[in-house]
């Protein structure tokens, strides 16, 4: 499934589950990130450290930056498996798998396809085979414009995203949980 649709039928699913509760729009949109934390950090695992700037409401044009590290240990290619369900906040509790993206296979072609510009440089050129390699990837107040043309309307609110990435009949390599806040595009 193109990951357009998946994104289609994911708010319809949503407007769906959720029409009575949620009293959000769907439009074009915004993301601000709150953090993100390694699912596993109590297990040592500390391959993803990064820090997002302070999003500042009157100034929602100026783009985050991002410091910290991610320490892609292990090549990812398209046998990976990608999910990532989203819980939106809603009443003041956490209404789990508002909505799920999820990709059981070629999971470096779907990313690569929905990543924002500024992380496309971090897989291999569109049109050949997806790849992305083993590396450290340093931010360093890196400016991150988040803008997803394949995803043209979300959902607005706040949310909480689990994305986590495997090798085919493997448990997660990645698993990274984050705040992020959709908001209306300004
Ligand atoms: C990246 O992670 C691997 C696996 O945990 C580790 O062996 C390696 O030392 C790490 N590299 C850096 C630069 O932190
Ligand atoms: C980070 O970058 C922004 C603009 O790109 C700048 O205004 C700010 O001073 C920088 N912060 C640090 C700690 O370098």
């Amino acid at each position: 499934m193109g990951t357009a649709l998946v994104a289609t039928v994911a708010v319809a699913a949503l407007h769906a589950v959720g029409a009575k509760q949620i009293h959000n729009f769907a439009g074009p949109w915004d993301a601000w990130l709150e953090r993100a934390d390694m699912c596993n950090a109590n297990a040592d695992d500390e391959r993803i450290q990064v820090k997002f700037s302070h999003y500042n409401p009157n100034k929602k044009f100026v783009p985050q930056t991002w410091s910290g590290f991610a320490n892609l240990s292990r090549e990812m290619d398209d046998s990976w498996w990608v999910k990532a369900p989203l819980a939106i906040r809603s009443n003041n509790q956490w209404k789990e798998n508002a909505f799920v993206f999820y990709f059981p296979t070629k999971g470096c072609s779907n990313g690569r396809d929905i990543a924002p510009a500024c992380l496309k440089p971090f897989f291999t050129k569109a049109g050949t085979p997806c790849l992305i390699k083993q590396q450290v990837i340093q931010f360093r107040n890196t400016t991150m414009k988040l803008e997803f043309p394949k995803v043209p309307h979300l959902v607005y609110g706040h949310y909480r995203l689990e994305l986590s990435a495997g090798p085919k009949n493997e448990k997660s390599e990645y698993c990274v949980n984050a705040i992020v806040h959709i908001i209306p595009k300004v």
